[in-house]
């Protein structure tokens, strides 16, 4: 009983010292938001832990004290305190003194925040969807737009200006290594400033109950030098080039048959809407909103049965041969 104790104590520190590092949580900050917001956590922790441990350091000498008065003292008789009066004027005065330096510290955190939307080196738009993330970027060589889909890139040290919007319910957008959350509301857009410093993949979520699949709308975020995300850039607005006679039939399929009436694929006949762009769908490290792994069998199983996976999802199953599969997933992986 006691060891199962002790082993259960064991494997909470482990998770809660776990969740200072990593690529899904706020105290990891890698970004200036995020620092922000990590630094007045750690003012409000010290500030608050102090007062805590203040107030049970009085109880224990109120306590000790009241014991050792109570056996002194005579039956009925009573004592006037001075001293516990201005005790606890002083201890009104600390709390009050806290309080004050956590709300300033927390304006002042915030109206930084709101500051940072005004300057910007790169423009992002976001759009909810139920259970994935469009995500455009403008140009800025033409002022185009370049639509992808559920892995965002970021250049590290620079401001991106992300507009978050949605085409159904609302969502939250989170990605607490560089910012903290914003909700993205049907008609309306929000801003949300992110200027990472540090690159690497982080994992970004949805934070807002937004239906059956809320749990499984994720994405990756990729942050990187300006120049290989210039690259990257570049490759995304590309369209479709890939003519390679082994993949004619997979392409025929995909641009050709159901997909072509939801998904876009720039360079092909397929121009549908509904759902994420393909264009560049193998350059991405997951699908179905940071779900499956980019890999032709996970691919395969998403196309024949995307609701035994994401139940709910308005992707339809789509029945094809497994010879065709084959040749579809070979073709969308070979789409970098
Ligand atoms: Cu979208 Cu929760």
């Amino acid at each position: 009983m006691v060891r199962a104790l002790a082993v259960k104590r064991a494997v909470l520190l482990v998770l809660v010292l776990a969740g200072c590092s990593g690529r899904q949580t706020p105290l990891d900050p890698a970004g200036d938001q995020s620092q922000a917001l990590a630094s007045l956590f750690e003012l409000m922790v010290w500030v608050c832990g102090g007062m805590y441990l203040l107030v049970l350091l009085f109880l224990a000498a109120s306590i000790y004290r009241a014991r050792r008065r109570l056996n002194a003292l005579p039956q009925g008789e009573t004592q006037d305190d001075t001293a516990l009066t201005r005790g606890l004027w002083l201890w009104g005065g600390l709390v009050s003194l806290g309080l004050v330096v956590l709300a300033i510290a927390s304006f002042v955190t915030d109206w930084a925040l709101a500051q940072a939307d005004r300057r910007a080196d790169l423009e992002v738009r976001v759009t909810g969807h139920q259970w994935w993330w469009r995500i455009e970027y403008r140009d800025p060589a033409s002022g185009a737009w370049i639509e992808t889909a559920n892995e965002l890139h970021l250049p590290a040290g620079r401001t991106a200006r992300v507009s978050l919007g949605s085409a159904d319910v609302i969502h939250s957008f989170w990605v607490p290594n560089v910012a903290g959350k914003m909700d993205l509301v049907p008609g309306r857009r929000n801003v949300l400033s992110l200027t990472p410093r540090r690159a690497g993949w982080f994992r970004g979520q949805c934070a807002e109950f937004c239906g059956t699949q809320h749990a499984l709308m994720a994405f990756d975020v990729k942050v990187e030098s300006p120049e290989r995300f210039a690259a990257w850039l570049a490759r995304q607005r590309a369209p479709v080039t890939s003519s390679d006679p082994q993949l004619a039939r997979g392409r025929q399929i995909v641009t050709g048959g159901a997909c072509a009436s939801c998904h876009v694929l720039r360079g092909t006949a397929a121009n549908g809407r509904a759902g994420p762009d393909l264009t560049h769908l193998g350059s991405r490290r997951m699908i179905a909103a940071g779900t499956l792994p980019m890999t032709r069998d996970a691919i395969q199983g998403w196309i024949l049965q995307p609701r035994a996976v994401k139940p709910g999802t308005s992707m339809p199953p789509i029945a094809l041969s497994p010879e065709d599969a084959d040749a579809a997933s070979r073709y969308l992986v070979s789409l970098r």
